[in-house]
């Protein structure tokens, strides 16, 4: 890997819904993390060092834009768009784990078992995962109790052995690779977590089958178009920019698009992706533009 370490990391360019969103996610999930006083005080402050460190909140965007695209409103997707990135959280502070990425760096800090060590970090996670199922139970969340039910199943499904878990186990097997199993794997290591994002946005604003449907396939599209450009990243990326090391996935033998097929093919299957998702917003009526804009950020990120 690199020898320089990124120290902090440069805010990438987000597009316009994010600064409308941004203070709306944040409050929502200091809402829902327990204080030093409620639970064990350095449980606590590993909750929330992950929590604050800096994520770009592209989960919850995608929450919020679903449940605005069907509803007009994206408020009553908050509590959702929150689940989903405790998750996503947690997700990444066991990715960073020795016994996984073993990675120090992310978004240009220490990775929480550097900070708090590997059994507080892996309980940290723990925390944050079944936290997610509590805020979308919680009566405060105002879920009617048939939406919280099938918001709980669909995010337990894409972060479970179909969905994400079952990606990061194929991921570390790293066995022989072809296009085929590297999108499936890619699919579900990221892609399930995009589309639990979209659909439970669009099941807060109560949407048909045929908007929850389209806003699947737009998720589809996205989850692989931002995983392809993952990998992109952990090849060229600028460490300011990406907050990480780069040469992670060469490092551990991970099959990622680049090291299949090169970084120019990769370039143009993430494209390719990004235009299958963005033909299925027409199955959406209204303006759909900050699905559009988020969508060509994924393929031109720096970070
Ligand atoms: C990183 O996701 C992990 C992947 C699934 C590729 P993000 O790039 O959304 O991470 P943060 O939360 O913004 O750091
Ligand atoms: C992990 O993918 C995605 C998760 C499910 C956490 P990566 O290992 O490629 O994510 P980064 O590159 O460390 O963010
Ligand atoms: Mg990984
Ligand atoms: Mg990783
Ligand atoms: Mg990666």
């Amino acid at each position: 890997m690199d020898a320089g370490v990124p120290s902090g990391q440069e805010r990438p360019a987000l597009p316009r819904c994010f600064d409308e969103f941004g203070p709306h996610v944040e409050g929502e999930l200091a809402r829902w993390l327990p204080s030093e006083e409620e639970v064990e005080p350095t449980l606590a402050r590993a909750m929330h060092y992950s929590v604050f460190s800096g994520g770009k909140r592209v989960r919850p965007v995608l929450a919020l834009l679903a449940c605005r695209a069907v509803s007009g409103c994206f408020r009553p997707a908050l509590a959702a768009a929150c689940a989903v990135e405790l998750i996503h959280t947690y997700s990444l502070i066991h990715d960073d784990l020795p016994c996984m990425d073993d990675d120090d760096v992310r978004r240009g800090k220490p990775t929480s078992h550097q900070v708090f060590g590997e059994a507080l970090a892996v309980l940290a996670g723990d925390a944050l995962l079944t936290l997610a199922f509590e805020v979308i139970t919680d009566e405060g969340s105002g879920y009617r109790a048939d939406t919280a039910a099938s918001m709980v199943r669909e995010l337990s499904r894409a972060s479970g052995a179909r969905g994400m878990v079952g990606g990061q186990v194929l991921d570390i097997d790293g066995a022989g690779g072809d296009l085929e199993r590297i999108e499936s794997l890619h699919s579900m290591k990221t892609g399930a977590l995009f589309s639990a994002s979209v659909r439970l946005g669009a099941l807060a604003g109560d949407a048909d089958q045929l908007q929850l449907e389209s806003l699947t396939e737009y998720a589809r599209g996205f989850g692989l178009a931002f995983q392809i450009t993952d990998d992109i990243l952990d090849v060229v990326g600028d460490p300011r920019k990406t907050g990480r090391y780069r040469g992670s996935d060469e490092e551990h033998g991970r099959k990622t698009y680049p090291s299949l097929v090169g970084l120019d093919e990769s370039g143009r299957l993430a494209r390719e992706a990004a235009e299958g998702g963005l033909d299925a917003l027409s199955g959406l009526s209204g303006s759909c533009r900050d699905l559009e804009e988020l969508m060509e950020f994924v393929l031109h990120r720096e970070g």
